[in-house]
């Protein structure tokens, strides 16, 4: 077993965090409400957010471990070049903006699991696997845990899609590379959950009766689902397997909304519509590779290496519209995706509570600009709703089972508060009462922790 600290790890100071440490001292006076030895971690690992809890007795915790006490981080990294650190979690975003250029940041890292495309990625002189990547936020997230419970817990629950997104859809070798992370980051018994099956046992905690439950977790990467039989007396049940009717999943959700506002509104902006002269007399596109990797989210980071700047540069001679491939270059040079993509991310957000959003971005000679209502927004998120939908009735003919026998639908993940979402689950579901969950983003890890064996 390879160990985190003799991965290739660039010389120079390793810093986890270290300007929210003020705050975790703090966190440790929470270790005081913690009544029995911790021998298990739940952990979600998200396309976005992570997150990790443990249970207390009856209940489950989960460890504040973000910025201003939240209890959650993001799930990226930034690899400074000013100061040769590594930052994680909140910490990483925040020097990634103050940094800008100075360093690498990477985000919705989740997504390369199950691709073969993805071996390593070269960041100074150094080359990281994705095992390594995933490895530090589960390590952040583990210290900070350990600080809490005062022990050095060697099991952990971890939360994983019931189908990866991203390329080439392996799952066994998604699984294995995130169990080689967690064994790098100092667990050595690690057990999967499905992510949906693990919001379930978080919702069934609330239950007064028992239920048909329909469970949609609609995160960052991936929508994933269950139907499952839940109810006061069956949470102490050894075995939950019978209750289980089915699970399914897609790989789109969250990121795959922004991906489609940037994809609809900032192609041409960004050069899709360029021709240039490759030989006299010859004119070509810009490699359409270019922009499948603009325009998903989680494949930005393809778009940072010297080959595709060359490449650019060189297009930019000939080009009909020099311009616009220079906004393209200029955004590959100076690392923004992840700030454009930060800033249509915004804009999304604000749709749920509101009609109208204005995304605005303006930075290093690019100017986008886009006014953007609800029901503009739902138009262009149009084919990831259906393909979401495609999910939900997979779910449905692998359990066999007749709408009108599902009881409550309900919804978790920072995408079930997109409204087409909701609505669509109203609509397909008219005889089943519709939950929100109020806990969006910790109902899988606090699922998690109650899945782990408590000895
Ligand atoms: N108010 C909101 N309205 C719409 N979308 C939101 C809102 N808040 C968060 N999101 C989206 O929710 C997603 C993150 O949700 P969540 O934290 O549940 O995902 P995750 O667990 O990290 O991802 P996954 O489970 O797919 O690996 C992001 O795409 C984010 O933009
Ligand atoms: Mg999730």
């Amino acid at each position: 077993m390879r160990s985190i600290d003799r991965c290739h790890r660039p010389p120079g100071r390793f810093i986890l965090d270290s300007r929210y440490l003020m705050w975790y001292e703090k966190g440790l006076s929470f270790s005081s409400g913690c009544t029995m030895t911790v021998t298990t971690y739940g952990i979600d690992f998200g396309t976005t957010n992570s997150a990790i809890a443990f249970m207390d007795t009856h209940r489950s915790i989960v460890v504040p471990v973000g910025k201003n006490g939240r209890k959650m981080i993001r799930s990226e990294l930034f690899f400074s070049r000013d100061d040769d650190a590594i930052y994680v979690g909140d910490a990483a975003f925040d020097e990634y903006l103050a940094s800008e250029k100075w360093g690498r940041f990477i985000q919705s890292i989740k997504s390369v699991l199950p691709s073969r495309l993805f071996t390593s990625t070269r960041i100074g002189t150094t080359e990281y696997e994705a095992e390594d990547l995933i490895a530090l936020i589960l390590e952040f997230l583990k210290k900070k845990a350990d600080g809490v419970t005062g022990r050095n817990v060697k099991k952990v629950v971890l939360g994983r899609p019931v189908t990866f997104a991203g390329d080439g859809n392996n799952e066994q070798l998604a699984e294995q590379r995130l169990r080689t992370a967690a064994e790098y980051a100092g667990f050595d018994e690690i057990a999967f959950q499905f992510e949906p099956i693990a919001a379930a046992m978080a919702y069934e905690q609330t239950l007064a009766s028992e239920k048909l439950v329909l469970v949609a977790d609609l995160g960052g990467g991936t929508s994933d689902f269950s139907l499952i039989r839940l109810g006061p007396k069956r949470k102490h049940l050894k075995n939950r397997a019978p209750d289980v009717l089915a699970t399914a999943g897609v790989g789109m959700a969250g990121d795959a909304l922004d991906s489609a506002i940037m994809s609809s509104n900032f192609r041409d902006y960004f050069g899709a519509h360029v021709q240039y002269e490759n030989w006299p007399g010859q004119w070509l596109s810009i490699p359409s590779s270019v922009f499948i990797d603009l325009c998903h989210k989680g494949r930005v980071i393809y778009l940072y290496n010297e080959g595709v700047q060359d490449q650019l540069r060189d297009i930019i001679r000939t080009a009909d519209d020099p311009l616009a491939v220079s906004r393209l270059l200029r955004l590959v040079e100076n690392n923004l995706g992840h700030q454009v993509y930060e800033t249509i991310e915004s804009g999304k957000k604000e749709l749920s509570n509101h009609d109208f959003t204005q995304i605005q971005f303006a930075k290093e000679g690019l100017e986008l600009r886009l006014d953007l209502s609800r029901s503009q927004f739902n138009d262009i998120i149009h084919g990831t709703v259906s393909h979401i939908e495609h999910g939900v009735d997979a779910l449905l003919r692998s359990a066999g089972v007749a709408v009108s026998d599902i009881d409550t639908v309900y919804m978790t993940g920072g995408t079930s508060l997109v409204p087409r979402l909701q609505a669509l689950m109203q609509t397909k579901f008219p005889f089943s009462a519709l939950e929100i969950s109020e806990d969006s983003f910790l109902s899988v890890v606090n699922g998690l922790a109650l899945c782990g064996p408590t000895r």
